[in-house]
């Protein structure tokens, strides 16, 4: 059975235990998936984040889900691309590692992602996709109370990337 799902959405309309918000540390909104998240949302999201007082880039904190059909948001701030010289894979690594490991322990058992970094972050696709794909693979194999991760691609690109990532992995989560 596979526990790792690519498809292609919108992350706003999941109806799942907890969608991961691309966010930034301050984590008071902002444009991409994190603008389409607060919207979905409504307002009682970002009084919630108001609370948590930012969180730092490859770290994770949980908030409710509000008006959206997800229970939960995730949010993690991921790393801007620089070159990569500036430990931005390990920090994009993080990023995975955290939601999943605060998923499991808030009871979350599907759990979605948008292709963080990959966008106003400016991360290169490939990259992150083998990355995020590795990450999730071996979280998975950790936390078996973890039913189904999946990553919801915004475009064909991004979607081919990762269905490309997780074929040449192997993993099947
Ligand atoms: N559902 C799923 N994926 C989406 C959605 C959506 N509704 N909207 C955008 N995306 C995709 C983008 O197409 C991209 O593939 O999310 C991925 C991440 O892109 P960004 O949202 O730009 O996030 P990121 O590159 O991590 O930059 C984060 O952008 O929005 C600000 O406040 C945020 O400062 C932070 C920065």
């Amino acid at each position: 059975m596979n526990r790792i799902e690519i498809i292609q959405g919108d992350i706003t309309k999941q109806a799942v235990d907890a969608i991961v918000n691309a966010a930034n540390c301050s984590l008071l909104g902002g444009g991409g998936v994190d603008g389409a998240i607060h919207r979905a949302a409504g307002p009682e999201l970002l009084a919630e984040c108001r609370t948590l007082h930012g969180c730092e880039t490859g770290k994770a904190k949980i908030t409710g889900g509000y008006l959206l059909p997800a229970k939960h948001v995730i949010h993690t701030p991921g790393p801007v691309w620089h070159g990569g010289g500036y430990g931005e894979e390990e920090l994009l690594r993080s990023c995975y590692v955290s939601c999943l490991e605060l998923a499991a322990e808030n009871g979350c058992r599907t759990v979605d992602f948008p292709s963080i970094s990959t966008g106003i972050y400016r991360f290169p696709l490939e990259k992150a996709s083998r990355i995020a794909i590795a990450a999730i693979a071996e979280e998975l194999k950790k936390h078996p109370e973890l039913e189904r991760v999946r990553m919801v691609c915004f475009d064909e690109r991004t979607k081919a990337c990762y269905d490309r990532a997780l074929a040449e992995s192997g993993a099947q989560g």
